[in-house]
């Protein structure tokens, strides 16, 4: 049966204005199918594209001759080739595993998100989900709910999605039996009901047979509700960005001329018309809008998703990254809040790494600071634990390095959510919705001292520096660290040394070896060595810290120049043939696990200062060599 009806036909071809008009104004809704392909998810959209008669004339032709040459299903077209096909053209690009399709009925207009069911993409669906009105959820009449139901349900609830239609599929195989499809509904309504659906509607269909797919068919008399694409075309979903408060991040300031001064982004929520008061985040400086200038002229209102330019009345200082909110309801504005983050990432989580946090705006340095719990996806438990892996679900408290602007999630999608990027390979590794803030920025200020760091530094008559001594076990960096602060104490100089083995006797004595504890380690250690040097001191740090990203974090704690990384290259071999605590021998006969070097990762330094190898030079001549380094570029000077 055809979707689009005669009198669209007729209309189409008397009046091609019109008819475009009429569509132009009909909704949109936006879903996501989850299901594996097992569950006969592709053949139901596929079903729904073709029935709809929304498949372009070569796609239809190619799809009957592919259904000769691969098709599962005798005689009848394969809908689940159709999908398949788009989606494997499509993955040659692998940046996105979800595709995007879009048809449209005399009613409605629809984007489907269809993305892989497989436990491994649970990524790939959240993508989907973040911007879907309603999910179908598919679940095959024969299997009941699988252990994937729980997690896709769970994951379309937490990315925000407020409507379900749980399609109990291959009613066909079960005689279409009205108690099979009773239990699997009740089993469902009961496990959901946690999840903070609005609507869940639940609806017999065969998608092979195409039952209860555009019309209700025979084959379910018993069914009283509506068939898939009639309720799809009904459904009302609130939560319209629209309705939101007002928010628009800034993307430029726009100044042609010393006459105009206009601030341009993309609406990101809600609606603003000139005349109405604004405050900008961070500065919290309001003004009122003067006029909203786009490439067709000026608007009397703008609407989510609408580039525009917007002027104000007052003059007031914008720069790029700021959010212009609606006066009556600003976003939050805090450097710390809570947040559900899906990890996405084959490398783990670590609490206490720094990691870069995107919104739509800003790009900003961030820690989680706690992981509070994990959450189960298959079962919705909430478990301890100390990191994410692939595909797991925490709630956490992050710290960000700079304040910004957001929503909680639940409010507003667009402002309230958020990715992480890793800063070595900027692959993105998470995807957050924040919960809630924790604590205004303004609460904390840095106490200003009377004595400073300049004062305490030309006391002792010295510039402070730290000295970042990275290598392995066994590679000499106590070794050299100690010569030369003994030669710089000869000098005169004010130093002081926080060495691997001491340190973890007091402050890190709760840390051991895991990757994540070295995290915490070295970012404890980094804190410190900041503080040495604010007390003016040149600072000599000897740990293996094996990460580049700690290192780097350390890096950044100190201004410029303040840093000097001083990689002890010795290779393992040799670190290994000294083995002057025995730990190697001890390592390798599997007495000690995630030993450096041996089953526990180092990464070399790509930009260190000093790179010197104990194999080839003496300890001595390295310390000289370190000295001189530091004479050279004037930090023994004054
Ligand atoms: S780091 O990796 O977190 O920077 P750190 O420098 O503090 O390590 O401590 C390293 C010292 O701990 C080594 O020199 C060695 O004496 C001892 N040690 C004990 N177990 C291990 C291990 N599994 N891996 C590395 N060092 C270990």
């Amino acid at each position: 049966m055809s979707a689009r009806t005669e009198a669209e036909h007729q209309l189409i071809n008397d009046d091609v204005v019109a008819y475009l008009s009429a569509h132009e104004r009909k909704s949109m809704l936006r879903f996501i199918t989850c299901g594996s392909v097992d569950d006969g998810k592709s053949t139901l959209i596929g079903r729904l594209l073709y029935d709809s008669k929304l498949l372009y004339d070569d796609q239809m032709s190619a799809l009957e001759s592919d259904t000769k040459k691969h098709g599962t299903q005798g005689e009848k077209i394969d809908f689940a080739l159709l999908v398949d096909g788009l989606a494997a053209e499509r993955e040659q690009g692998i940046t996105i595993d979800v595709a995007y399709r879009f048809f449209s009925t005399a009613k409605r207009k629809f984007i489907v998100a269809d993305t892989p069911g497989h436990e491994q993409y649970t990524r790939n669906m959240a993508t989907g989900a973040s911007t879907a009105d309603l999910a179908i959820i598919l679940v095959d009449a024969r299997k009941g709910l699988l252990t994937q139901t729980y997690r896709h349900s769970y994951i379309a609830s937490l990315l925000g999605i407020r409507h379900v239609v749980i399609a109990i599929n291959k009613m066909d195989l079960v005689d279409y039996a009205q108690t099979t499809f009773d239990k699997i509904e009740a089993d469902y309504r009961k496990f959901a009901k946690d999840l903070g659906f609005e609507s869940i509607t639940c609806i017999p269909v065969s998608a092979l047979e195409g039952v209860n797919i555009t019309t209700k068919s025979r084959e379910t008399p018993w069914f009283k509700g509506a068939a898939l694409l009639p309720y799809l075309e009904t459904i009302s979903v609130r939560g319209d960005l629209a309705d939101k408060p007002f928010r628009m991040p800034v993307q430029w300031v726009n100044r042609p001329n010393l006459d105009f001064r206009g601030f341009s982004g993309t609406v990101a929520s809600g609606t603003i018309k000139p005349g109405e008061e604004i405050v900008v985040l961070p500065s919290a400086k309001r003004s009122t809008v003067q006029s909203i200038v786009t490439m067709d002229g000026e608007l009397d209102e703008a609407q989510p998703d609408r580039a525009v330019t917007i002027t104000l009345e007052d003059e007031i200082d914008i720069s790029r990254g700021d959010v212009i909110c609606a006066g009556k309801a600003p976003a939050e504005q805090s450097d710390q809040f809570a947040a559900h983050l899906l990890w996405m990432s084959e490398e783990k989580l670590f609490p206490g790494r720094q990691y870069l946090l995107k919104t739509a705006n800003r790009i900003v340095p961030v820690t989680v600071t706690e992981l509070k719990h994990k959450i189960n996806v298959n079962t919705l438990e909430h478990m301890s634990g100390k990191t994410l892996e692939l595909n797991e679900v925490g709630f956490c408290n992050f710290n960000l390095a700079t304040p910004i602007a957001f929503d909680a999630y639940n409010e507003n999608r667009r402002t309230g959510s958020f990715i992480l990027i890793d800063r070595r390979t900027n692959a993105t590794i998470g995807a957050g919705m924040i919960d809630f803030s924790l604590r205004r920025a303004k609460n904390v200020h840095w106490q200003d001292l009377d004595v400073n760091k300049t004062e305490r530094a030309s006391a002792k008559n010295q510039k402070p520096v730290v000295l970042w001594f990275t290598g392995l076990s066994g590679s000499g960096k106590s070794t050299v660290a100690n010569l030369v602060e003994k030669r710089l104490h000869d000098l005169g100089r004010h130093t002081y040394t926080l060495d691997g083995d001491n340190v973890r006797h007091g402050l890190n004595k709760d840390l051991g070896f895991t990757d994540a504890d070295r995290v915490e380690n070295i970012r404890r250690v980094g804190e410190a060595a900041r503080l040495m040097a604010d007390a003016g001191l040149i600072t000599l740090v000897s740990f293996i810290s094996p990460f580049q990203s700690e290192r780097r974090m350390a890096r950044e704690l100190l201004p410029e120049g303040e840093f000097i990384e001083v990689y002890i290259s010795t290779p393992l071999a040799v670190c290994e043939q000294r083995d002057v605590k025995g730990l190697y021998a001890r390592a390798r006969r599997g007495e000690i696990k995630n030993f450096t070097g041996i089953d526990s990762a180092y990464e070399a330094p790509e930009r260190a200062e000093l790179d010197l190898n104990t194999a080839e030079i003496s300890a001595e001549v390295a310390a000289t060599k370190i000295v001189d380094y530091l004479e050279a570029n004037g930090y023994l000077k004054g």
